[in-house]
């Protein structure tokens, strides 16, 4: 077996398609008895099917690199139109650090997902005939702020969350979930150099930007959303040095999928995090506490209060306790705190939030059998035929993706090659021609194995 970061992990892990142990890894995989995971840039993707998985993450950033342009193309048009100096100055410099961002985007996306899917694509095996599929949702570029709040500047945040956060046990087993862009993550290892840390998120680019910003410095553009100044619409900045560390590797894993065997962590901390899944509370601690060790804690860090899921209500702080100590939990410490969230130098606004942080200590172990195929929360237009659609962000982002698919389908004449296709669709959408081929093959080899399912 190699050595990586995460080698201390891998007697952790089980397959998550079928849940048997780890046999083998080498630089590019961990191999199971059927089935093999990508490692990427040393970041496992430990996820039941990561071929779609890196193919949904293709498509967000090809999407988002799409909007993003068509808003530098809005943006041109302003240019000609008669406004103040100022605003043309304001509009000039947007469209210049936009153009930076997305270039860094794009030359991070290639140097770690498109590299290697270019590289192992068809090694990695899918898995059909699957309700449970991991529908990636990865919001590529929502907590992309988050990016520098973490690793440009030193945050009140942070701080509050890494002093109130005490880690009992030496030589410590500890799960971060969702931790985004993962400063939080790494200075929890940097203070505890004899307990190992995994940073597991769903959205691989994060994982990737915090593992190359923990070995070197890196230059990021920065777009604040309400600048301070005309002169900072768009910064250049560059990441702090950091100690690099052994003792924290990062996990690209799903919460809702199986791939930590059970009891296997001493801590696991939820820094803003179960908030925003959608799954049912009771759902989620039954979850973590399969993985914690007999003794071992849950820390929660996050809204104070937050929304019960597929109700139109809010759980009271009182009521996200009383659930942990339904299934198996003692509460520890906990505390609710104000805390500013993106307080930064160059953005002119923050706001404090209230924070609850409270702690949890395991006291009654229930196994855990996987969470439920659909906790889907239909739209109500969908049942009421009268009422109007609304067009919410999902419905809006599957317009775009109809829409471009039509533009491929429109050229598709009985005379026209997946090469011949690619180019026209790679100028058409502002990709490179190998993305664009890798885009097209992907959606076809899809649509003939749905029809092999019938
Ligand atoms: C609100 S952000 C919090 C990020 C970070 N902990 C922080 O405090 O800045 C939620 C994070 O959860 C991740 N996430 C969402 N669904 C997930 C899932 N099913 N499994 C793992 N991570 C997920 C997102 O990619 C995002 O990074």
């Amino acid at each position: 077996m190699n050595s990586h970061n995460f080698s201390h992990f891998l007697s952790f892990l089980k397959c998550p398609n079928d849940g048997s142990d780890l046999q083998n890894t080498d630089d590019n995989f961990l191999y199971f008895s059927n089935f093999k995971y990508p490692i990427i840039n040393q970041i496992p993707v430990l996820i039941k099917e990561p071929q779609n998985h890196l193919l949904a993450h293709y498509n967000d950033i090809t999407n988002y690199i799409e909007r993003s342009l068509v808003q530098i193309k809005n943006l041109n048009v302003y240019l000609k139109s008669n406004l103040p100096k100022t605003s043309l100055e304001r509009i000039r410099s947007k469209i210049h650090h936009l153009d930076q961002h997305l270039q860094e985007i794009e030359s991070l996306f290639n140097e770690s997902i498109y590299n290697f899917y270019s590289n192992h694509y068809d090694q990695v095996k899918v898995v059909i005939n699957d309700n449970e599929s991991s529908k990636s949702n990865s919001f590529l570029m929502s907590y992309y702020t988050n990016v520098f709040r973490d690793w440009f500047w030193d945050t009140e945040e942070n701080l509050f969350y890494t002093n109130f956060l005490k880690l009992n046990d030496k030589k410590s087993n500890n799960l971060i979930l969702g931790s985004g862009p993962s400063r939080f993550s790494y200075d929890l290892a940097l203070k505890s150099p004899d307990n190992h840390f995994i940073a597991s998120d769903l959205n691989y680019l994060f994982l990737h930007i915090a593992n190359k910003i923990t070995k070197a410095p890196l230059e990021l553009t920065y777009l604040p959303e309400h600048p301070v100044s005309l002169k900072k619409i768009g910064v250049k900045l560059k990441s702090q040095y950091l100690k690099p560390l052994k003792n924290l590797s990062f996990f690209n894993t799903d919460f809702k999928g199986n791939h930590f065997k059970k009891k296997s962590f001493n801590n696991i901390i939820a820094p803003w995090f179960i908030d925003i899944l959608e799954i049912p509370l009771e759902d989620i601690i039954k979850k973590i506490n399969y993985l914690l060790e007999e003794d071992g804690e849950f820390h929660y860090i996050g809204a104070y209060s937050f929304q019960e899921f597929g109700e139109d209500s809010f759980y009271s702080p009182e009521e996200i306790i009383e659930q942990f100590q339904t299934y198996g939990f003692k509460l520890g410490q906990s505390q609710i705190l104000e805390v500013p969230y993106l307080k930064n130098p160059y953005n002119a606004q923050y706001r404090m939030e209230k924070i609850l942080f409270a702690t949890f200590k395991k006291i009654k172990h229930y196994d855990f059998h996987g969470f439920k195929v659909d906790y889907c929360n239909f739209p109500s237009w969908i049942s009421n035929h009268n009422e109007t659609i609304k067009v919410d962000p999902n419905l809006e982002m599957r317009k775009n993706i109809y829409h471009t698919y039509h533009q491929l389908y429109s050229k598709i004449s009985g005379a026209v090659s997946i090469n011949k296709l690619s180019k026209v669709f790679s100028q058409e959408q502002n990709i490179s021609q190998t993305q664009a081929k890798g885009i097209i093959t992907e959606h076809f080899k899809k649509i003939y194995k749905d029809l092999i399912k019938f």
